[in-house]
């Protein structure tokens, strides 16, 4: 048996002020986008933008349903829009935010599983690594470089 470690390397900012140009642009579209999640069941909002190749900018939100299962994460509904309405670009980076319903401030929140293993679909398909950030606890923000850091063992077409 021989014990092994993956390491990944990670940004991180103290602020939203740290943050390089093009991603507090992405940081401010994706809190626009929290106004516009549907999430009566959980009372939980998150937003989501992104930037595609072209320059334009996607935003998404959660999308909750009374069949739970049948609701969307913010991230999917971005990149399922993006991959529809734009399916030659891609994406450049992607910005997650959340917050609870009637709250103000944001809280953190990081992609679940599913939706990083949609991510990395796209990855791989554009064959760039897609840059991801996100708030959290004590740090701040945080900003992978690729989606496969957040998911290091990763399932895609290569396995099939
Ligand atoms: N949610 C997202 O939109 N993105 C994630 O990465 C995690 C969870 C949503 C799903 C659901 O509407 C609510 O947050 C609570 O789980």
């Amino acid at each position: 048996m021989n014990e092994r470690e993956i390491k990944i390397q990670f940004s991180s900012f103290g602020s939203e002020s740290d943050l390089n140009t093009s991603s507090f642009q992405l940081f401010i579209e994706a809190k626009k986008a929290l106004d516009t999640a549907y999430s009566p069941y959980s009372n939980f909002q998150v937003g989501a933008a992104l930037r595609l190749s072209n320059g334009e900018i996607v935003r998404g939100s959660n999308q909750e349903n009374a069949a739970y299962p049948s609701g969307l994460c913010a991230e999917r509904t971005a990149v399922f829009y993006a991959g529809s309405q734009y399916p030659n670009e891609t994406i450049e980076e992607i910005f997650v935010l959340a917050r609870k319903t009637g709250a103000l401030e944001l809280v953190p929140a990081c992609p679940c599983g599913g939706c990083r293993q949609v991510l990395l679909e796209y990855e791989t398909k554009q064959n760039k690594p897609i840059p991801v950030s996100f708030k959290m606890e004590k740090v701040g923000f945080i900003r992978v470089s690729s989606v496969s850091d957040l998911l290091p063992f990763k399932f895609d077409a290569s396995s099939l």
